[in-house]
């Protein structure tokens, strides 16, 4: 009876899952129906031409001093906190925005005109979004932490994406542990990354921007095919305690290859033993065949799928070089960040949807002002390569001048020219032009409430701070005439010498910024991050006011420094 009632339970078991898996592959279908269908130019869009209305009529001359002078709760109103489960709030304040009570609504028309969720759902749902491949996009699959199946083609990925993990977690504490040693039998200290694009940038990034959890390991990254780039690296490592990770999708790419054929010849001009290699390379590819042609036993290779786009897959094996520096549970956590986000994307409504209020912005900017730029502005050393990772992201991601059915876009804008530095470095390079160029363009600062690195008594991350807090008033906020004027005055200076210098010292303000901060850097902190800009972009493609203002970031951020000087 007991075996019975166990088949009969399995049976059970087996059809419920069959049953979800049914359910899911229907529903995706459905989505993917209903995205599918052809959507008119964006701007033959009605939803566009009324926000073009509405631009042309009052919103070309919002200001947004008159708007925090008329509305107190301006910056409660206009900013989200993302409750992370143990690495505290995330504030994004995107109250320093050209938008009204009238902006908003007309920019969610848009979204849901344009069927942003649709077009999220599909993705989740494993759905060939991307049509030109008629493949599906589908890197948070490599981090679903939870346990729903995903589907690509019928069949649930879950488990590879799971069995390559396990793979990457054993490699990487062997490596770290010094149980995997080089050919002459000494412990790696070195890692080297071979890998270009997406293949090297997210890595780079990562690496960099979590290098206070770093196990020991020396990490390197080769990109560029010009010589140089791979002979000053292999002037500081040595071949016995070396790791060369050849990073490539493909494995085909030009660069990528002829510098690790350099690498290997390097090795093996030194080791005088082919066996050296099998201790010294390994490949994270989606090619298997090639990986093999090129001397690398297939057991060391870790692999992905081509659902995996080369500028989101840092997240999958391509993330070897990150679990090396920081070690594999770091990178869980990276994951698990990012797996956040992705809940938050999925389940908030639209006015609530990180993700999808920046994308708008970015359309409200792109399209109707005419900015031709983002600037991404990280008050974090550690995040040097921040916008760097995200020019390829973006640019590569809505850098198309033909829609989806293949028509030529000419009436407006696809996607921003991304760039940006660390501040306080920008400050005295390239924010002049930010602050008094003719150009409008729309700033993201970004910063953490605590710093890894407290020295001095924690003056540095203080004055630091302050920069970021003064930086966003002051674009708002700008400099009129009379206020130049007094101070000028107050310099000792009258007469024709004040009136000549007076229009370089005025600044029109009124120049927008988002500020997003988290409480530190860490890996879920980061994975979040990450997350929050790769769907924005994703899915685009589909004194008292001061005083007020400043004093909304600023209490927010002050708790948790006041708790780091504590610590
Ligand atoms: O040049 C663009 C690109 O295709 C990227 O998308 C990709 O990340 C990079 O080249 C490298 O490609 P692979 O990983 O196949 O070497």
């Amino acid at each position: 009876m007991k075996i019975q009632n166990t088949y009969i339970l399995k049976l059970f078991r087996g059809f419920s899952l069959l049953a979800r898996l049914a359910m899911i592959f229907v529903t995706s279908q459905i989505l993917f129906r209903k995205m599918a269908g052809p959507l008119p130019l964006l701007s033959e869009e009605p939803a566009y031409q009324k926000l073009q209305q509405f631009y042309n009529a009052e919103g070309k001359n919002i200001n947004m001093k008159e708007l925090f002078a008329r509305d107190p709760n301006r910056f409660n109103k206009y900013s989200l906190r993302l409750k992370t489960p143990n690495d505290g709030e995330i504030l994004i304040d995107y109250s320093k925005n050209r938008t009204t009570e009238d902006v908003w609504p007309l920019l969610f028309d848009l979204a849901k005109a344009r069927k942003v969720t649709e077009a999220r759902d599909a993705m989740f749902a494993g759905q060939p979004i991307n049509i030109t491949e008629n493949r599906a996009v589908l890197h948070v699959a490599l981090r679903n932490r939870g346990n729903e199946p995903i589907l690509v083609d019928c069949a649930d990925v879950m488990p590879l994406v799971r069995g390559e993990l396990s793979h990457m977690k054993e490699f990487t504490n062997q490596v770290i542990s010094g149980v995997w040693r080089g050919c002459t039998g000494k412990q790696i200290t070195d890692v080297v990354n071979i890998g270009i694009g997406g293949s090297d940038l997210g890595p780079l990034m990562v690496t960099e921007a979590l290098k206070p959890y770093c196990k020991g390991l020396r990490s390197h990254f080769v990109s560029n095919i010009d010589g140089t780039h791979m002979a000053e690296v292999l002037k500081r490592v040595s071949y016995e305690t070396t790791l060369f990770i050849i990073a490539s999708k493909t494995f085909t790419t030009q660069e990528t290859i002829t510098n690790a054929t350099s690498a290997k010849s390097w090795l093996l001009e030194q080791a005088k033993d082919p066996a050296a290699v099998a201790k010294h390379f390994v490949a994270l590819s989606t090619n298997k065949e090639k990986v093999t042609a090129f001397g690398i036993d297939s057991k060391n290779m870790f692999g992905f799928w081509d659902w995996v786009g080369g500028r989101y897959s840092l997240w999958s094996a391509i993330g070897l070089s990150i679990c090396l520096s920081i070690g594999f549970e770091n990178f869980e956590q990276l994951l698990e960040g990012a797996h956040f986000l992705d809940n938050h994307f999925r389940t908030a409504p639209l006015e609530e949807n990180a993700p999808v209020i920046l994308a708008l912005l970015g359309v409200w900017y792109s399209n109707f002002f005419n900015a031709e730029t983002h600037a991404l502005l990280p008050y974090d050393q550690y995040l040097h390569r921040f916008a760097a990772y995200f020019q390829q992201g973006d640019m590569e991601s809505n850098g198309k001048f033909v829609t989806k059915t293949g028509s030529k876009v000419v009436t407006y804008n696809t996607g921003p020219i991304v760039w940006g530095e660390p501040g306080t470095n920008g400050q005295h390079a390239f924010y002049q032009l930010i602050h008094q160029g003719t150009r409008l363009i729309p700033c993201d600062f970004i910063a953490p409430a605590q710093t890894h690195n407290p020295i001095a008594g924690g003056v540095h991350h203080k004055i630091l701070l302050a920069n970021f807090l003064a930086q966003t008033e002051a674009l708002m906020q700008g400099k009129t005439a009379a206020q130049a004027r007094l101070e000028l005055e107050a310099a000792g200076m009258s007469g024709e010498k004040l009136e000549a210098l007076l229009p370089h010292k005025t600044f029109t303000g009124n120049r927008p910024t988002n500020s997003i901060v988290v409480k530190k850097v860490t890996p879920f902190t980061l994975g979040v991050l990450i997350a929050l800009y790769e769907h924005k972009y994703l899915h685009k493609a589909s004194s008292g006011i001061s005083t007020l203002l400043i004093n909304g970031v600023w209490n927010w951020a002050n708790n948790w420094l006041r708790q780091s000087s504590r610590n």
